[in-house]
């Protein structure tokens, strides 16, 4: 348990999609809890709502109804314009299917990360290639995304978060493209960024030897939490 106030906090969320004339409800009334400093992973089976929720909170879907609170702002109440400085602002992206740009070097796609921080050139890159060292792709920071395999371009998506320094840092099945001895560093490299930077971090993933080694663990299933 943690007394301090809570970085994110839903209550009561709902969200269902569209799909042909029917409606799949995706999240029914969640209501949950994560703490900056510390990493909170949300398992459950493909199809539960753990990739609905995370977009939730990240600010890039809208709630049907209930309310989330993330880093003191009610994302309810946010314009889509809103929303996207919220983001840029907040929160750092680790999505499964990656989203690198394939014409910039590894290092470069870490450097676009950090573009809207606006921090100065000497700090930007001494970010950028301590992210690079800390998934041991320093030596590889030249090179095209696609001239390397998928794990290390998974690791490439991941030093980019660590660069960002975000307080929310929202991590959708990150070890999902990962050897076991791979996936375990990069879950610990999570934790560090809780631990060192105090950040909130919210990991979907089904593999539960990687929830293990989270500070909260949330179940869900068919929408709903079942802890
Ligand atoms: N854009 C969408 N349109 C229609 N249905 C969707 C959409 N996104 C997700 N769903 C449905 O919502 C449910 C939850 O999906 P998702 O959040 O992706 O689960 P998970 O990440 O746990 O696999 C599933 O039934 C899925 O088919
Ligand atoms: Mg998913």
């Amino acid at each position: 348990m943690n007394s301090s106030s809570p970085f994110v906090a839903c209550t009561e969320v709902s969200k269902s999609y569209a799909d042909g004339d029917q409606a799949v409800d995706a999240i029914r009334e969640l209501s949950m809890e994560a703490h900056g400093g510390q990493v909170t992973a949300i398992v459950g089976p493909s199809g539960s709502g753990k990739t609905t929720l995370l977009h939730l909170i990240g600010g890039v879907e809208h709630v049907d109804s209930g309310s989330i609170i993330a880093a003191g702002v009610d994302l309810g109440e946010l314009s889509s314009s809103e929303q996207t400085a919220f983001r840029a602002r907040n929160v750092s992206f680790v999505f499964a299917d990656l989203n690198l740009l394939p014409v910039l070097s590894i290092y470069e796609n870490i450097s676009l990360g950090l573009a809207l921080l606006r921090l100065g050139q000497p700090e930007a890159h001494q970010r950028a290639m301590s992210a690079l060292d800390l998934v041991d792709l320093a030596d590889r920071a030249h090179r095209l995304p696609a001239t390397l395999s998928s794990g290390e371009r998974q690791r490439v998506a991941i030093a980019r978060a660590l660069a960002r320094e975000s307080a929310l840092v929202i991590a959708d099945e990150p070890t999902a493209h990962l050897d076991h001895a791979m996936a375990l560093q990069i879950t610990n490299l999570l934790r560090s960024l809780g631990a060192d930077h105090g950040s909130c971090v919210l990991m979907a993933t089904h593999d539960s030897a990687v929830a293990e080694g989270a500070d909260q663990v949330l179940r869900l299933e068919d929408g709903r939490r079942i802890d």
